[in-house]
């Protein structure tokens, strides 16, 4: 019980620290979350302090995802622990306790969690992400492709196990939420386009 409740806090810790934040010195860029979409993660810290900056901020929140399911792994090794620390690490990118409960939307750092409980179901979503990006240059419409493959995987993959494919089904639905005015924007027509 002790490492199961050490993986959960550590996880939710983890995902706190936001790149976008921490590394915002570093890039000299400006405060994000008043700018661009003002959301503290990789597309706005890419469209805002440019790709070093975006490129830093996307592997950082990667790795928080991949650090904190390793670890829950090793702390707490049976399912549906590491998975339920995923999920947690997400939670914790998404509202900081240690930025005022205002992070970003989750992809990255939900990517990462994805690396050691799901790699097949990355691939494919990364490989939908990029081909959407690459055809219409919407970030979140990329995002919301993605998603779509991964929830597939959860709903129809029977080789996978049920703790990943409820973790896999929960990302999908806690990022579609937390991409709600991304969805409104595209609804609109109001969606900013990337340069290729
Ligand atoms: O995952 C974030 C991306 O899908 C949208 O970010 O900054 O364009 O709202 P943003």
């Amino acid at each position: 019980v002790v490492g199961i409740i050490a993986a959960l806090a550590a996880a939710y810790l983890i995902g706190s620290v936001s790149g976008a934040r921490v590394l915002a010195g570093a890039f000299a860029a400006p405060d994000i979350r008043r700018l661009g979409s003002g959301n503290a993660g990789t597309s706005n810290a890419w469209r805002i302090g440019g790709r070093g900056y975006g490129a830093a901020v996307l592997g950082f929140d990667l790795l928080k995802g991949a650090v904190a399911t390793g670890l829950a792994a090793a702390l707490a090794p049976i399912m549906p622990w590491p998975a339920v620390a995923g999920f947690v690490a997400v939670v914790g990118h998404v509202w900081p306790v240690f930025h005022g409960f205002r992070g970003g939307k989750g992809l990255a750092t939900a990517a990462g969690v994805l690396v050691f409980l799901a790699p097949v179901v990355l691939v494919a979503a990364l490989a939908v992400f990029g081909a959407t990006l690459w055809a219409r240059r919407i970030v979140s419409l990329a995002s919301l492709a993605a998603l779509a493959v991964a929830g597939s995987f959860a709903l129809l993959a029977a080789f996978m196990d049920g703790p990943v494919r409820a973790l896999i089904g929960g990302l999908c639905v806690l990022l579609v939420v937390t991409h709600r005015e991304n969805i409104v924007r595209l609804r609109l027509g109001q969606e900013p386009r990337i340069r290729r």
